[in-house]
């Protein structure tokens, strides 16, 4: 029987490429986002690649909103075994000029939105007893290295990452439950991109501190997540694997 999995921020970037990328590996697919033009157009794109899949429309910071979608999904194709934490938010402040709701809103959207929709998706678990259901989750490499200028995201990413090993842990045991996560380096066609590369000229300096020399794509970062949500892949658990060209591992980028 196919597998159900549900993509948070599903409608551009890496979500949506994650998205087709697992329907045309043969999983049923749920994309949510917040913009109803956006799911309409990812809803069409996906009508191309053959299969089921559904969209969304909802706000991961409302944990009834991600009980509710878990809850669609699983009335429409009985249960929902895997999740995507893709959707995020994020922009370039320092922090001492950071107002409180600034801080409150990208942790919400990233921190928060990863629990509620991880909290709703095991309800769902306990109820159609699920065993070896999977996560996966998205982070930076500034979930261990420092985040100047983006200070509620690096520390929400962090927190994303410490949710990732302590579920592989408790809900490895618990559930024969598989939770990863994948760190991106600098991906081109994505909210990341176009929000952190502000100029041709600070994207360029992005590109010359990747040991390959260029930005990733998002194709790549699904071809990843299709393999880490397989069955190949039946082992990983509690990882995080960095797909960022050697980006982070780069300290002298002179
Ligand atoms: C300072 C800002 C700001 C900015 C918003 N705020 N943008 N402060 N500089 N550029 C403040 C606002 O003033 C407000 O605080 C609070 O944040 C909430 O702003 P809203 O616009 O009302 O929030 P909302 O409409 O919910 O939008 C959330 C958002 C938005 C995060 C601000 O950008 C968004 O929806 N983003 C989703 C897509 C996205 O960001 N993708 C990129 C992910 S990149 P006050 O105090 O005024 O009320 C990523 C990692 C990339 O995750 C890593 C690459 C290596």
């Amino acid at each position: 029987m196919k597998k159900t999995i549900l993509v948070t921020g599903g409608t551009s970037g890496m979500g949506k490429a994650m998205a087709l990328a697992l329907k045309e590996a043969g999983w049923n697919v749920v994309v949510t986002g917040r913009d109803a033009e956006r799911l309409q157009q990812t809803d069409l794109d996906l009508q191309q690649i053959a299969g089921e899949h559904a969209v969304i429309q909802m706000d991961v910071r409302d944990p009834e909103a991600c009980l509710a979608a878990v809850n669609q999904t699983r009335a429409r194709f009985g249960r929902l075994e895997a999740l995507i934490n893709n959707a995020a938010g994020n922009f370039i402040c320092p922090t001492d000029e950071l107002s409180p709701n600034g801080w409150k809103t990208v942790v919400d959207i990233v921190l928060n939105g990863t629990f509620n929709c991880s909290h709703a998706l095991v309800k769902g678990w306990q109820e159609d007893q699920v065993v070896g259901g999977q996560i996966l989750n998205i982070v930076a490499s500034y979930a261990w290295q420092a985040g100047a200028g983006v200070a509620p995201s690096a520390a929400a990413k962090a927190g994303v990452l410490n949710l990732t090993r302590t579920l592989a842990v408790e809900w490895g045991y618990k559930y024969q439950a598989r939770v990863n996560a994948i760190s991106p380096g600098p991906i081109e066609r994505t909210g990341g991109a176009d929000k952190l590369a502000m100029s041709p000229e600070h994207a360029e300096r992005i590109r010359r501190n990747v040991p390959l020399g260029r930005f990733g794509t998002p194709e790549e970062i699904a071809g990843l997540a299709v393999w880490m949500l397989s069955d190949q892949a039946g082992y990983l658990n509690g990882e995080c694997i960095a797909l960022d060209g050697g980006h982070w591992l780069n300290k002298q980028p002179f």
